[in-house]
């Protein structure tokens, strides 16, 4: 849990110095490196290239393929799958032999039809062919707390539904990546339990030609196997974005949707930003889903990346779950005010543009924390 303002001041600079090089870590903690600059520069530096070869999962949300001019990294349809395809070399190579990479990106339409663009799925396929990699697996994320759009074409016109998912795709170089989905198990739904428990259920074949045995599910596996359509929410939440039980269960006994609602999270990281009037990063993905993949793919110890950092839930999770990180985010207020994620005492160094300072008096720090944070130099 994040302390800033009670145990340690932080000061931010409204700006990067100019000829600061991006390819030194704008903070640090016990665990990883943030850094602010273009990634497909940072990536090719040689402190990213230190890491050939040793990044266990790449797990990232790249800026959208927008179609109106509204933020950093605004290419378009082709512009946009050469720019995207770029990365993918880059990642596979920063990945270990059974690593994985695995990009989540919401759904793109065309300006003023009410047709999907599908620019977003040939980016995918273009980065998978550019990177030789395999699509280990297909996600959707179903995120019923999204505004209603395209509004014109759901809101006013009425002939479109809401748009309420995104897509992620689970790519490796190698078919048979680290994996292990027994880290990762759902609490069984109460039919489920109950099922478990009184060993009583119709067995035999079902319309689907499946054929439930006797036995099939009188064993307790310690919960239920998740599926690739939601599910992240099952995992415990690490910052609070827990599904309110009632809802969750009639999700599952009703539509087997699940979903990652980013409304519900309770924010350390945007009290911090709005206590010191910094923009709050618009796009920040529930930790609950990068904590999935996370768990799923990586073990204590390994080294998560995220290039398109943001907020840097990525490395916040990867922090909280004892794994290493490495982030790049090119926008230097979103990725200097992203250190209001982490706890001041695993802050280890920081850049000159962000300055911290101890409370005098806080005993509980002093014995664990420097008085000034020491600097980098580049
Ligand atoms: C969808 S957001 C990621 C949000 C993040 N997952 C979070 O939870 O906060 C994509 C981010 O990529 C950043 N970005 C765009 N182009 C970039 C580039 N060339 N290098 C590094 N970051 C870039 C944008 O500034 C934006 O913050």
């Amino acid at each position: 849990m994040a302390d800033w303002g009670k145990t340690h001041d932080i000061a931010i600079a409204a700006t990067l110095r100019k000829g600061r090089r991006a390819s030194t870590p704008i903070y640090e903690t016990d665990l990883g490196s943030a850094y602010c600059g273009d990634s497909l520069k940072v990536l090719r530096s040689r402190p990213l290239q230190a890491h050939s070869g040793k990044v266990q999962l790449a797990f990232t949300s790249p800026p959208f393929p927008l179609n109106t001019k509204k933020s950093y990294g605004n290419l378009q349809g082709e512009e946009y799958i050469r720019w995207f395809a770029k990365f993918a070399p880059l990642l596979r190579d920063l990945v270990t032999d059974d690593g994985s990479i695995v990009i989540e990106i919401g759904n793109a339409w065309v300006p003023g039809e009410p047709v999907m663009a599908t620019h977003v799925i040939e980016a995918f396929l273009r980065f998978l062919k550019k990177g030789g990699l395999h699509l280990c697996q297909e996600f959707i994320w179903y995120n019923p707390a999204r505004l209603p759009s395209p509004v014109q074409w759901v809101n006013r016109e009425r002939v479109r539904v809401k748009d309420a998912f995104t897509r992620i795709w689970w790519m490796s170089p190698t078919t048979r990546p680290k994996a292990d989905n027994r880290k990762v198990l759902r609490e069984y739904s109460p039919s489920m339990r109950r099922l478990i428990e009184t060993g009583k259920y119709n067995a035999g074949p079902r319309p689907s030609e499946h054929n439930i045995g006797a036995e099939s599910f009188k064993t307790d596996n310690s919960g239920a196997i998740p599926p690739n359509v939601g599910g992240a929410e099952a995992v415990p939440a690490l910052d609070g974005m827990v599904t309110p039980q009632g809802f969750a269960e009639y999700l599952e006994e009703a539509t087997n949707l699940l979903k990652a609602a980013n409304t519900l999270s309770s924010d350390d990281y945007r009290r911090f930003c709005v206590e010191r009037g910094a923009p709050v990063h618009p796009a920040r993905m529930p930790a609950t889903l990068v904590e999935f993949f996370v768990k799923f793919l990586t073990d204590a110890g390994d080294t998560v990346l995220d290039p398109f950092a943001g907020s840097n839930t990525t490395g916040a999770v990867a922090q909280a779950l004892g794994r290493r990180w490495l982030s790049v985010e090119a926008d230097w207020a979103y990725a200097a005010h992203s250190i209001g994620r982490f706890d001041p005492q695993v802050v280890a160094a920081t850049c000159d543009e962000i300055v911290i300072q101890r409370r005098p008096g806080d005993q509980a720090a002093a014995s664990s924390s420097p008085n000034a944070m020491p600097l980098f130099t580049s």
